[in-house]
């Protein structure tokens, strides 16, 4: 991972750009584009992600997993959050969690959010653009529920060996993946699901409501038991008061 490195000093969004080079055919699996000053990141929900310009890092990863039927594109995601995770413990001291489906909370809050887009072709996934904002170096934040690195250590970091660090993680857990263990990628990250056995109120389409999280159904939704039902959502159908 990494090998192929595609430095732009600004751009609008990695995960645009990967996107367009992964069409050709000579882009390498493991190929990694990034930037200092992205200035239109996009996030889950169609939410912008906002980074200081060359305080963090804003990358994207092209995969080609297409060992991976769509059905189980979940399993992409988990591994990645897990590679964040791994790579936040090893490098921070604090308690290190997956929100689901894909946020890297420190601490409980937020330091890293991951946009997997993935590109499918009948039975298979063709390309996958792995986009990662990690907040490093930056100090202030206008969402209370944001941090960073060096707000969780009190130390500033170097960024091009963090990201070195932080593609043998990756490395690590897609091979994971691809050797087919996937009952340990789910419980590890079952071991790391923030608020797991937590009652939490919600708002779903009824309403609010408050249950416990349970866990996630092999196509990534999240699972909550609420008055003796277990229902599952996807990122659309609920909603956290916190
Ligand atoms: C989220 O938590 O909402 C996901 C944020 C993903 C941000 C990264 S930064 C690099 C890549 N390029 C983008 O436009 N978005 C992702």
């Amino acid at each position: 991972m990494g090998k192929n490195l595609v430095y732009v000093p600004e751009c609008h969004s990695t995960n645009t750009l990967a996107a367009e080079l992964s069409q050709h055919i000579s882009t390498t699996e493991g190929t990694v584009v990034i930037t200092d000053n992205q200035t239109m990141g996009r996030g889950q929900r169609g939410n912008w992600w906002l980074s200081d310009p060359h305080k963090n890092l804003t990358f994207s990863l092209i995969l080609k997993p297409t060992f991976l039927k769509p059905i189980d594109q979940f399993n992409l995601t988990i591994a990645i959050s897990l590679a964040l995770r791994d790579f936040l413990t090893h490098r921070v001291q604090g308690v290190i969690k997956i929100k689901w489906p894909n946020d890297i909370l420190v601490n409980d809050k937020k330091v890293c959010g991951l946009l997997i887009e993935n590109t499918l072709s009948g039975e298979m996934i063709q390309c996958s653009v792995v986009g990662i904002g990690l907040n490093v170096n930056q100090d202030s934040f206008i969402i209370e529920s944001a941090s960073s690195m060096k707000a969780a250590t009190g130390h500033d970091f170097n960024l091009s060996d963090e990201i070195l660090m932080l593609f043998e993680f990756l490395e690590r857990r897609y091979l994971q993946l691809r050797s087919g263990k996937i009952d340990d990628l789910k419980s590890d990250y079952l071991g790391s699901l923030y608020g797991k056995g937590e009652l939490r109120k919600y708002f779903d389409e009824s309403g609010e409501n408050e249950g416990m999280i349970e866990g996630v159904n092999p196509q990534g939704k999240l699972l909550i038991a609420s008055r003796g039902v277990v229902k599952s959502y996807d990122l659309k159908e609920i909603h956290f008061t916190r």
